[in-house]
């Protein structure tokens, strides 16, 4: 049933349907569940004051009223729902490339999002149909591709940053991997995608702790390679090869990285690539305790100083997406 509140009524988990078209609003989606109340604060910017909402597919508006606080969110038809925007959204012939980097980034991190907060096999499943739409994206839309790396520098969070690091490696697999090679791209952007789940599994106050970790800290934060690896294992949802690029994204050449320290070419080449990207996205982004590097300077900063942490080739290539 669609029923129009008021603004100040809407909540994570209602199913809404904007009055006008996308272009005329923040969002790349007419009809979305709202998954955040950063996306509420959008359309209160918006200036929209009264919204409808299908009652039948989210939370309808009268638990609301009758409870008078947050509600349980059941984000379960989320993932799936942001899914498929991102298709319909690649699929739409008439969004320019720069308004369809910019859909797909929101919605591949909407998607990310709702994955982190149960990441279970069926789950990830859904998740890795999304990335294939965005991995045949960047392989077949030159234009929308350039724009995609133009997006990554932004504000930092776990989830921007694995979209970015997603987005950034399947550019660098599509230079890198040589065509006649078998290599499953869809695989591989699922895994690189998910570099980070691990860090599920640690206390969110450790994540985002703006300061310096202590060595206990640390220690814990240096497990989430394994942690991912075996997560993604139990769940049976991702090949192997895939899982390594969660294992070893933090490997580096000179056999200075976790968790096993490994050298050369003992690095899977997946985990080199996602190694590069990982690197690139931490110094392009915002984060309270350093500045934020322009893509140029951060490449500098990998040619000058970092080198020896990065396969050669790899590196080379990489620079070359930004030219
Ligand atoms: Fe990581």
């Amino acid at each position: 049933m669609i029923k129009s509140i008021q603004i100040e009524e809407l909540k994570p988990g209602m199913y809404i349907i904007l009055p006008r078209a996308w272009r005329s609003h923040p969002f790349i989606s007419n009809r979305f569940t709202i998954t955040s109340k950063k996306q509420i604060q959008k359309l209160v910017d918006y200036g929209i004051t009264e919204i409808n909402i299908d009652e039948m597919k989210g939370m309808p508006a009268e638990s609301v009223m009758a409870e008078h606080e947050e509600p349980e969110k059941d984000f379960s038809d989320d993932l799936k729902n942001s899914a498929e925007t991102l298709k319909d959204i690649i699929t739409d012939k008439k969004v320019l490339p720069a308004a369809r980097a910019r859909a797909v980034q929101m919605h591949s991190v909407d998607m990310m999002k709702s994955l982190w907060l149960n990441p279970t096999g069926e789950r990830i499943a859904e998740f890795k149909e999304g990335v294939v739409s965005v991995v045949d994206l960047i392989l077949q839309d030159d234009a929308t591709n350039s724009q995609l790396l133009k997006l990554t520098s932004y504000d930092y969070d776990t989830y921007i940053h694995s979209v970015n690091v997603g987005v950034l490696a399947i550019s660098l697999a599509k230079v890198l991997l040589k065509k006649g090679d078998k290599h499953d791209m869809h695989a591989l952007g699922a895994g690189f995608f998910l570099h980070d789940l691990g860090k599920v599994k640690i206390d969110e106050a450790i994540i985002k702790k703006p300061g310096k970790l202590t060595d206990e800290e640390m220690d814990l934060m240096r497990k989430h390679p394994s942690m991912g690896f075996k997560l993604l294992h139990e769940t049976k949802q991702i090949s192997i090869e895939s899982r390594l690029i969660v294992l070893q994204h933090h490997e580096r050449n000179h056999g200075g990285g976790y968790p096993r320290g490994l050298r050369g070419e003992d690095i899977h080449i997946y985990g080199r690539i996602c190694s590069v990207a990982d690197v690139f996205d931490a110094l392009v982004s915002k984060r309270p305790y350093k500045a934020q590097l322009s893509p140029f300077h951060a490449l500098k900063l990998m040619k000058d100083e970092m080198l020896d942490h990065f396969h050669k080739d790899v590196f080379e290539k990489f620079v070359l997406l930004f030219k």
